[in-house]
């Protein structure tokens, strides 16, 4: 059968999407009373909006839907880059993400465990002489010096600071208008041609880089026809693993909001089983906001629950709607760790990085990363440092990709433990 889905009227509703922020297509859904309905944006570009666990599974669908020509050029020139995994399709993109893939074994996972571990000792040291640490900005700069020695990319001392900013730039201008949008291009190209400098020299072996490193994988790395990526494509793809391993600073930023927040669920970090702290840090990744929606292109004409998509159509896929959908959450508003105990796992329904299969679709590679850095970040706050939260400022914005508490979060009187 088909039918007419509701439609958001409008020319072009960008606008209304980047004042409602997160809740632009959870407002139309609950207003429509639908999980699914039409809209204009990107300059007036007919899209379909869509969230659940059914829409996870359709978007997912490699046959239904592209990512080239999808993603927004002003995403690519700032969060992305140009030629990333991120706009490929079909086998030239499952061979790439075989490359990224390959980065992630348990062995790489639990030296990135080892240097994070050893960053946040180092700098808890400084903590303690110090008169406030604003969390955020500290971790951005730490998590940078952890991905690119775990990388193989070489920092001087002196480097890393502007390097941690150029990164940080680059995620936060993901959805900035005027400044921030120029803030992050320009970081943008300055990281990119320092990392093709690497490259060449990598190449020429005019420096030495473990062999199980991403610099010295993908420096080697060829195509599905047997060629070596262009030196430009490396440094976006190296700036692919780099700038979202600082990423992680928001979740990190988040999770301690949630420990001061919520002093039960601490307590339980400290005194339960392990297991704990990754329930922990699932809810924080389902409870606050990160990426707003995931956007692809329909590849030729197919009806999905009584709707027409047509070929180039836009497809938008609501993660924060779906990580609080009611159908899969219960009281999907309130921050509970213990959902997460017993349930059953599945690819499609919990989708703060993306749902479907690593390998064969465009899953975020860094996910088991992300959750272990997290685990080993909150373990660090909890049991190896005292702190206090000052008064400030914590609200989050709604509107602002990504969002963040408004004081980045500050701590003080910091102590070592034991
Ligand atoms: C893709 C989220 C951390 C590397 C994605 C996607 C999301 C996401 C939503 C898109 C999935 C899709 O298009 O279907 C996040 C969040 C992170 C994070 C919230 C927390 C900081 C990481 C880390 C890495 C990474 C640590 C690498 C070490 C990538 C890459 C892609 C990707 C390369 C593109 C994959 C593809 O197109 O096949 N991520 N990510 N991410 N992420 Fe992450």
């Amino acid at each position: 059968y088909r039918e007419q889905i509701p439609i958001d009227t409008g020319i072009d509703n960008t606008v209304k999407l980047l004042l409602e922020g997160y809740n632009y297509i959870t407002n139309r859904r609950n207003q429509f009373g639908r999980d699914i309905f039409e809209t204009r944006l990107l300059g007036g570009q007919k899209a379909i909006c869509v969230a659940g666990k059914e829409a996870v599974n359709m978007f997912y669908d490699e046959k239904k839907l592209i990512r080239q020509g999808a993603a927004p050029k002003r995403l690519r020139q700032t969060l992305f880059g140009e030629h990333a995994i991120q706009t490929m399709d079909g086998e030239s993109h499952r061979h790439r993400k075989e490359l990224f893939m390959s980065l992630m074994t348990s062995e790489r996972l639990d030296d990135i465990k080892t240097i994070m571990r050893k960053h946040l000792e180092r700098a808890s040291e400084k903590w303690v002489k110090q008169q406030e640490v604003v969390l955020f900005s500290e971790m951005c700069q730490l998590l940078t010096k952890v991905a690119c020695e775990w990388a193989g990319v070489p920092l001087k001392e002196n480097e890393w600071s502007k390097r941690a900013n150029e990164l940080e730039a680059m995620f936060d201008s993901a959805g900035a208008l005027g400044g921030r949008h120029w803030k992050g291009r320009n970081a943008r190209n300055f990281a990119e041609s320092w990392l093709k400098g690497l490259v060449q020299d990598v190449r020429n072996n005019a420096i030495e880089v473990p062999q199980n490193t991403a610099l010295y994988k993908m420096a080697w790395y060829q195509d599905k026809d047997g060629v070596l990526l262009h030196e430009q494509i490396v440094a976006v793809e190296l700036l692919n693993i780099l700038r979202p391993i600082a990423a992680i600073a928001v979740y990190i930023t988040f999770g301690a909001l949630a420990l001061y927040e919520h002093p039960a669920e601490k307590e339980k970090l400290q005194t339960k089983p392990s297991v704990y702290f990754e329930l922990f840090v699932q809810e924080v990744r389902r409870y606050y906001p990160f990426f707003p929606v995931l956007v692809a292109r329909v590849r030729d004409d197919y009806l999905w629950n009584g709707h027409d998509f047509r070929k180039g159509n836009l497809v938008l896929l609501d993660i924060y709607g779906t990580n609080h959908h009611p159908d899969i959450w219960e009281h999907p508003d309130m921050f509970d760790p213990e959902r997460f105990k017993d349930r059953d796992d599945n690819l499609y329904d919990f989708i703060p990085q993306g749902g479907g299969d690593y390998y064969r679709g465009h899953r975020c590679p860094g996910e088991w990363l992300t959750i272990e850095l997290m685990k080993e970040t909150m373990d660090f706050l909890i049991n190896h440092v005292e702190y206090e939260v000052p008064k400030q400022d914590l609200r989050f914005s709604m509107r602002r990709f990504p969002s963040l508490p408004k004081s980045r979060f500050i701590i003080h009187h910091i102590r070592q433990k034991n």
